[in-house]
């Protein structure tokens, strides 16, 4: 089998404006909006990091500045922690701070979509496979998402997307493949088609926010036509892709929470302090009896 180009760079396009959860994203970016303890970019970067990821490239935009600052060093905080000997606070923050030059941050200056988003990072990604990661969307599992994708990709090459079923009523509001052959773990793809009318899916597969692309892409980006929503799509961009070069999805077994949106944002925090053992014996009880109260 032949030996595939590590995937080592992974992008994050955090310039989404966060419309779906105001007030809250008025003066918070929503990827800074905590689920537990954690900002919810904190739960990507480090399914990122389990996957192998080197570097960290964040497309931002206007106002998600607290984004940088948050994987920087907070010197006074520091200092004022090791005054007071707070070593298990200390060592917290100084295992989720990226190595030093290993995030970059690029702006994407006008809204125009996924497909202008990730093209924003061309020159840090440079000439290499890399990963995308949709800030909004938080996964469970065992096994990482893109670690799964990563294995798969070891096996397939060329470009892997991620997959879920979704309810095919909701099926207008993604990203949809068509399925291949069998292929490892997952399978080749036959067709993409992003927010397809309702009744016209060509499954009920939708891409769930996490890509394996090769650097040719950014070359379709550059001139890609509007799509959808009339932005630039990523998914018209890889169905451009497809031409020339391969496809494989990975079926993801674990559970994915929308945290773009309320209802998956809640359940993200219930799910998530459900499984911390310092929390869950506080929360179990009440949180039984709150739904027992339930009219
Ligand atoms: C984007 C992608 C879509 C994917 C979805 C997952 O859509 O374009 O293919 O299924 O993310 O959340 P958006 O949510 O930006 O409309």
């Amino acid at each position: 089998m032949a030996q595939q180009q590590k995937i080592r760079k992974a992008v994050f396009p955090v310039a989404g404006l966060g419309t779906r959860f105001l007030p809250a994203t008025k003066a918070v970016p929503k990827e800074m909006l905590t689920v537990v303890d954690k900002p919810v970019i904190q739960y990507v970067v480090d399914e990122a990091a389990e996957a192998g990821i080197e570097h960290f490239v964040f497309v931002t935009g206007r106002g998600k500045g607290v984004i940088e600052d948050y994987f920087d060093i907070q010197y006074e905080l520091e200092q004022m922690l090791r005054e007071r000997n707070k070593n298990a606070e200390l060592t917290l923050l100084a295992g989720l701070l990226p190595k030093a030059g290993t995030a970059s941050f690029t702006r994407q200056q006008v809204p125009l979509g996924l497909g202008h988003a990730v093209w924003c990072a061309r020159d840090i990604v440079g000439n290499e496979p890399f990963a995308v990661l949709l800030p909004d969307m938080i996964m469970s599992a065992d096994k990482g998402c893109l670690k799964g994708m990563v294995d798969l990709y070891a096996q397939t090459g060329g470009n892997v997307l991620a997959v879920q079923e979704c309810d095919p009523e909701q099926a207008h509001k993604y990203g949809i493949v068509g399925v291949g052959e069998a292929v490892g773990e997952g399978f080749k793809i036959t067709q993409m088609v992003e927010k397809p009318a309702k009744g016209t899916a060509p499954s009920n597969l939708y891409i769930n926010g996490r890509y394996i692309l090769q650097p040719e892409i950014f070359k379709i980006l550059e001139t890609q036509e509007r799509g959808a929503g009339n932005e630039i799509q990523l998914t018209d961009g890889m169905l451009a892709l497809a031409n020339s070069q391969e496809f494989a999805a990975y079926p993801f077994k674990g559970d994915t929470f929308d945290c773009g949106a309320k209802d998956g944002f809640i359940l993200a925090n219930l799910a998530f302090a459900l499984q911390r053992a310092d929390i869950r014996p506080a929360i179990e009880g009440p949180m039984k009896a709150l739904i027992a109260s339930l009219k």
